[in-house]
């Protein structure tokens, strides 16, 4: 112990971060080895790194942006409709198909006090996202008749209450075995002068890695050698949040697989030519999604010949992947953006400030990023009031109102 004490209080010389002991002896043994540990587990270089190039504004003028193409829900032929159909079901009758939701995000702007999959948008009685999610799944695979493994990526701060949560709800019906959690990576915040902040409890300040840590996440949870076992092909992947998403699409995995795709997504029209949305197209001919703070004012109200946005195919985090690429794309990290947030930490004088405004940055990973990985993605545009209900903010647009009244109109329209 004593030898990494010293170990690590070299370290943090050497990278000028000696602040992250300010509270290291009114800890606990047990939050004193703690804290070590997590010292001795930080890539300092990273981190700098990471920290230098908040100071840079990025640019993306070396690289040729072009439209993705798309298949419209809605306006396949009937024999194209057939086929997508028939090669879908087939994989999710076989059982080579697995869901995967990702709920490690903070839900800061949401704004309650736990997970956000627990959270309840006054649907039913005490229905929370994770239930309404269940209830999807457990319709499909009513429908099909086929187990489907649930995977559901937490994060290290939220991980043992969202299981306490489904122990609770006697993970709503569906099989324990079939659902299976893993916790994603995470990263120390840092200051706006660079330095690693302590929390409230004296150990070093991380959050989780962004949505994009899911790749390593699966690999290193060993959920990709699960899912090879169960003999998975195909895995739906979306976010907690959305409680309209149709997780089990036979017509994109059918697409995908008819495209010799490895990746499908889904997309919504942008409701307008500067929604705040990402929208998918290519870079340098590879699959990926251009963000509203990259895209030129002169692209984004472009259209083509029918007068449809070119780029307006929203990317809504609902995207399908063959487990080939997950096996690809996860070889190798994502780079990671930062993010400008509010931070709770303890100063240097071992005082608890709590700051009104963006103090510190988090380092995230997106999960689009790993688009740009694979040669090619087949989209498919679906409706908006059908497949997207996103709950992000407390009250006004995408929040639990607008959310809940989509949902509604979606339950008691489809059957
Ligand atoms: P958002 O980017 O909307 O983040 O995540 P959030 O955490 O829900 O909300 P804010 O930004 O703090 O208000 C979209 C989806 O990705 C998941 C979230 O749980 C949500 O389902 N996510 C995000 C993760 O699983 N891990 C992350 O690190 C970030």
């Amino acid at each position: 112990m004593e030898e990494n004490y010293i170990k690590a209080k070299d370290l943090l010389k050497k990278y000028n971060q000696e602040q992250l002991l300010v509270c290291y002896d009114k800890l606990s043994k047990e939050n004193q080895e703690k804290l070590i540990n997590q010292i001795l587990n930080i890539d300092f270089e990273q981190i700098t790194d990471l920290y230098e190039k908040t100071k840079k504004q990025i640019t993306y003028t070396n690289c040729k942006v072009e439209p993705l193409s798309y298949v419209d829900k809605y306006k396949m032929s009937v024999e194209d409709r057939a086929k997508y159909k028939q090669l879908g079901e087939d994989i999710i009758k076989q059982g080579k198909y697995a869901v995967v939701t990702m709920a490690g995000g903070q839900g800061t702007r949401l704004g309650h006090n736990a997970p956000k999959g627990t959270f309840e948008i006054g649907i039913g009685i005490h229905k929370s996202l994770f239930e309404a999610l269940s209830d999807t799944l457990k319709k499909a695979m009513k429908k099909y008749d086929v187990k489907i493994p649930w995977y559901i990526m937490t994060s290290v701060e939220n991980n043992s209450q969202t299981i306490e949560f489904f122990e609770n709800h006697n993970y709503f019906g569906i099989d324990k075995k079939d659902v299976k959690f893993f916790i994603q990576g995470e990263l120390p915040m840092v200051s706006e002068e660079g330095k690693i902040l302590v929390d409230e409890k004296g150990l070093v300040k991380q959050a989780a890695d962004g949505h994009g840590g899911i790749f390593e996440a699966m690999y290193k949870e060993g959920i990709l050698q699960d899912m090879e076992n169960r003999k998975i092909e195909w895995i739906f992947v979306a976010g907690v949040d959305n409680i309209l998403a149709g997780m089990v699409d036979p017509l994109l995995t059918g697409l995908a697989i008819s495209q010799n795709c490895l990746a499908a997504g889904k997309s919504v029209v942008k409701r307008d030519p500067f929604e705040n949305v990402g929208v998918f197209c290519k870079k340098n001919n590879r699959p990926s999604v251009i963000e509203y703070t990259e895209i030129t004012e002169e692209m984004a109200k472009q259209r083509d010949q029918n007068g449809e946005l070119l780029y307006g195919e929203s990317h809504i985090l609902c995207n399908l992947f063959n487990i080939k690429s997950l096996e690809e794309i996860s070889k190798n990290k994502l780079p990671y953006h930062s993010a400008h947030k509010k931070a709770k930490y303890i100063n240097e004088e071992g005082k608890l400030i709590e700051p009104e405004k963006p103090n510190a940055y988090k380092f995230e990973a997106f999960i689009f990023d790993a688009f740009e990985r694979l040669n090619d993605m087949a989209i498919m545009r679906v409706k908006r009031e059908e497949e997207f209900a996103p709950v992000k903010n407390a009250q006004g647009e995408d929040s639990p109102e607008t959310a809940k009244e989509l949902y509604l109109k979606f339950i008691e329209n489809k059957d």
